[in-house]
C-alpha cells in the first residue's frame, strides 16, 4: 500500500486531523470513582432494547486503558482527539457537586493529550443525560437546559485553562427524534410533541451552555455545537415539499434558533398538529443564539425522499419499521426511499457528494462560519486474517471518498478546518451494541486488544502527508 507519494488532493495548511469517540461508547467503569447511571445505562439494560444485550458497563475499557489509548493516539499522529465528557461521571445524581474523581479523569485524559501534543476537543453532551435529569422530566423539561449550562460551565472551570475547543452537543437531533420520537435510542420515548419540546430545549441549553462556556474558559477557546445535518435530495421535481419538511426538521430546527435566533415558519406550521410551540418563551430562541467559532458537521450519508403516494407499501428506507413509531414528527406522508449501494455494515449507503453538496451549502448560507468535520467514518464486518491483519479496504476506500469530498468542498471556498474519523476504535454502537465496528482501531471484546486495522495505518499517512495519496 502507497501512503508516502501525497499527489492527491492536499489540505490547508493548518488543518486539524483527529479521531473521535464518545464516553458511553468507549469508557466503561460505569460505576467506578462516583459515576451515576445515565440514560443509556438505564437503556441498555432494559432487556430487548440493545441487540445482543449489551451494554457500556465495560465498553473498551477506556477509563482504565487511558495511558495506552494516549500513546495510540500519539502513535497515529492526530493532532486532535474528539471525545465527551460523562456528565454523571463529573456531577453525579443529576446533582451540582463536581466530583473530584471524576474530573480527575478528564483531567488526566486532557493532560495526557496536551503532554502529547494532541489537542483535546471535548463535547459536554453526547446523549449520556443523568437518569435523575430524565426522570424530573428530561428534555421536554425546561429546566434541564438550565441544568445543562450549570453543568457546562462548572466544566468549563475545570478544564477550561487547558481544553481550547468546545463542543456543546452532539448531534440534538437523536437525542430529540430518536431519544422522545421513535424512541429506539435512550430514554425510549415515542411522544412526538415531547420530541419537539426536546428540539427547543436542546437549543436553549445549547445557547445557555456557550455563554456559560464563554464565561469560564480561556477567552482564546472556540466554542462550538456538532450537528448531523442531514443532505436530502428528493426523488423528482413533484418532491420539492417533501425535501423542505424534511430539511426543516432535520437541519432548520437547528441551524435557526442557533444561528439566525428563530425558528423557521414553515416547521412550526408542518407541526402544528401536533404542538402550539408554546414552550418556546419570549427571549428564548435570542437565548438559543450565541456566536460560535464552528460548526461541527457529522456525515454518513444523504437521505432520499419523496411524496408518499398513500397507496403503495411505504419504503422505510430511514430504518423506521413500518407502522412503529417515526422520528420524523408529522411527516408521515414523506417517504425515505433506499438509495443505490454500496453499503456499509449498518445498510447506510455510501455517498460522499452529500458531504461536498451539504459543505458548500453550509458555506452559502452561514458565510464565514468555520466547520470541522466531528465525525465521518462507516462500519464494516471486519475480518482478522490467520496472519492478525485486518485488511479493511472498504474503510480505507469510504475514508478516501469523503476526504477527497472534503477537499473538493474546500477548493470550492468551504472554510473547512479539521476532519475527525469516527472512530478511533470499535466501541459501543448504541443499540446496536458491539456488532456494529466503526473503529480505524479493533478491539477485542474478550481481552480487550487494540489492533491497528489497515485503515489506521492509511490514516497515519494522510495525516502525515497532509494529503491523500494518489492511489491506495
Ligand atoms: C453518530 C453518533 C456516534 C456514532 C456514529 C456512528 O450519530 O454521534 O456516536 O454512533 O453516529
Amino acid at each position: 500500500m502507497s501512503v508516502s507519494s501525497p499527489s492527491g488532493p492536499a489540505f490547508p495548511g493548518n488543518f486539524l486531523w483527529g479521531t473521535a469517540t464518545a464516553a458511553y461508547q468507549v469508557e466503561g467503569a460505569a460505576a467506578a470513582g462516583g459515576r451515576t447511571p445515565s440514560i443509556w445505562d438505564t437503556f441498555s439494560h432494559t432487556p430487548g432494547l440493545v441487540t445482543n444485550g449489551d451494554t457500556g458497563d465495560v465498553a473498551c475499557d477506556h477509563y482504565h486503558r487511558l495511558e495506552e489509548d494516549l500513546d495510540m493516539l500519539a502513535e497515529l499522529g492526530v493532532g486532535a482527539y474528539r471525545f465527551s465528557i460523562s456528565w454523571s461521571r463529573v456531577l453525579p445524581n443529576g446533582g451540582t457537586q463536581l466530583n473530584p474523581k471524576g474530573v480527575d479523569f478528564y483531567s488526566a485524559l486532557v493532560d495526557g493529550l496536551r503532554g502529547r501534543g494532541i489537542a483535546p476537543v471535548a463535547t459536554l453532551y453526547h446523549w449520556d443525560l443523568p437518569q435523575e435529569l430524565e426522570d424530573a422530566g428530561g428534555w421536554p423539561h425546561r429546566d434541564t437546559a438550565e441544568r445543562f449550562a450549570e453543568y457546562a460551565g462548572r466544566l468549563g472551570g475545570a478544564l477550561g485553562d487547558r481544553v481550547h475547543t468546545w463542543i456543546t452537543l452532539n448531534e440534538p437531533w437523536c437525542s430529540a427524534y430518536l431519544g422522545y420520537g421513535s424512541g429506539v435510542h435512550a430514554p425510549a420515548r415515542t411522544e412526538p410533541a415531547a420530541a419537539l419540546a426536546a428540539v427547543h430545549h436542546l437549543n436553549l441549553g445549547h445557547g445557555l451552555a456557550v455563554r456559560a462556556l464563554r464565561a469560564s474558559v480561556d477567552p482564546a477557546a472556540r466554542v462550538g455545537v456538532t450537528l448531523n445535518l442531514h443532505h436530502v435530495r428528493g426523488v423528482s421535481d413533484a418532491d420539492t415539499d417533501a425535501v423542505r419538511r424534511i430539511d426543516a426538521l432535520a437541519n432548520r430546527a437547528f441551524l435557526g434558533p442557533m444561528l439566525a435566533g428563530a425558528y423557521p415558519p414553515d416547521l412550526i406550521e408542518d407541526t402544528a398538529s401536533v404542538t402550539d410551540w408554546s414552550f418556546v418563551r419570549d427571549g428564548d430562541t435570542a437565548a438559543a443564539q450565541a456566536p460560535l467559532d464552528l460548526l461541527g458537521v457529522n456525515y454518513y450519508n444523504p437521505v432520499l425522499v419523496r411524496q408518499w403516494d398513500g397507496a403503495s407499501p411505504r419504503s422505510t428506507a430511514d430504518g423506521h419499521a413500518d407502522g412503529a413509531a417515526s422520528p420524523w414528527i408529522a411527516a408521515g406522508d414523506v417517504e425515505f426511499v433506499r438509495q443505490p449501494g454500496p453499503y456499509t455494515q449498518m445498510g447506510w449507503n455510501i455517498d460522499e457528494t452529500g458531504l461536498t453538496e451539504l459543505l458548500l451549502r453550509l458555506h452559502r448560507d452561514y458565510p464565514g462560519l468555520p466547520m470541522m468535520i466531528t465525525e465521518n467514518g462507516a462500519a464494516f464486518d471486519d475480518v482478522v486474517d490467520a496472519d492478525g491483519r485486518i485488511r479493511d479496504e472498504a474503510r480505507i476506500d469510504y475514508l478516501r471518498r469523503h476526504l477527497g469530498a472534503v477537499a473538493e468542498a474546500v477548493g470550492g471556498g468551504a472554510d473547512v478546518r479539521g476532519y475527525f474519523v469516527w472512530s478511533l476504535m470499535d466501541n459501543f454502537e448504541w443499540a446496536h451494541g458491539y456488532g456494529k465496528t466503526f473503529g480505524i482501531v479493533h478491539v477485542d471484546r474478550e481481552t480487550m486488544r487494540r489492533t491497528w486495522k489497515e485503515s489506521a495505518h492509511w490514516y497515519r499517512g494522510v495525516v502525515a502527508a497532509n494529503a491523500l495519496p494518489a492511489t491506495g
